[in-house]
């Protein structure tokens, strides 16, 4: 079975990274991790990513005059690489619309909410304020729209009386390191892909459902 290559984009400690190299040990895995990339020098999982021997460089946002510049070299570090799917795993910056075409269909992303609540930052805060009772993660494709990207995979958490935002984002946690490796074993395998702006799985229109 030819594994896909997998490139991620990482900006912090990389605990999804680690639950994605860590699946990728498993035996009928789809993918390899064959590149990483932070566009912040003091990030985590760069190390996490060294201790797992796969190439990881970083790419300072702080070094370029402007936004395009910065997307336009983090394209010629892809290409080098030429992935067969690019997977944000805490992944922080907003893209611009010529890399996001670029990549379209075969670039993902992981949002601690259930999309399409709260898009953007502060997620479990807001959940909170919101007052819903049922919360959790959204793995979706990477459109020029921030999390508005259809959607591949959830997973539902409860929130529960006198839960603090703390309290949401480790129980939110666990979940993305269950959906995460789940939704790209999917794309990697050829079992879910972006169909005309929506999500076909295994032939089907739908996604992954991951509950308590
Ligand atoms: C995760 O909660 C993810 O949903 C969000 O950023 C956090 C990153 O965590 N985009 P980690 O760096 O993977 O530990």
């Amino acid at each position: 079975m030819t594994k896909a290559r997998i490139l991620v984009l990482i900006s912090g400690g990389g605990s999804n990274l680690q639950t994605l190299i860590d699946a990728s040990h498993t035996t009928d895995c789809a993918y390899e991790i064959v590149h990483v990339i932070s566009n912040r020098p003091e990030a985590y999982g760069l190390t996490r990513a060294e201790q797992a021997h796969i190439p990881a460089r970083c790419l300072d946002h702080k070094a370029f005059k402007d936004r395009s510049l910065f997307d336009a070299a983090l394209a010629q570090m892809i290409d080098e690489v030429s992935p067969d799917l690019i997977v944000y795993a805490g992944f922080m910056r907003i893209m611009g619309a010529e890399f996001v075409s670029r990549y379209e269909g075969r670039m993902i992303n992981i949002h601690p909410s259930l999309l399409p609540n709260f898009p953007g930052l502060h997620t479990h805060a807001r959940a909170l304020e919101a007052g819903v009772t049922i919360h959790g993660c959204t793995v979706h494709w990477v459109t020029a729209g921030v999390d508005e990207g259809a959607i591949i995979g959830q997973a539902a958490v409860p929130i529960l009386p006198g839960d603090t935002p703390d309290d949401l984002a480790a129980r939110v946690l666990v979940q993305e390191h269950r959906l995460y490796p789940a939704c790209v074993q999917a794309v990697a395998s050829g079992r879910a892909k972006l169909v005309d702006g929506r999500t076909v799985l295994d032939g089907k229109p739908g996604g992954l459902a991951l509950l308590g």
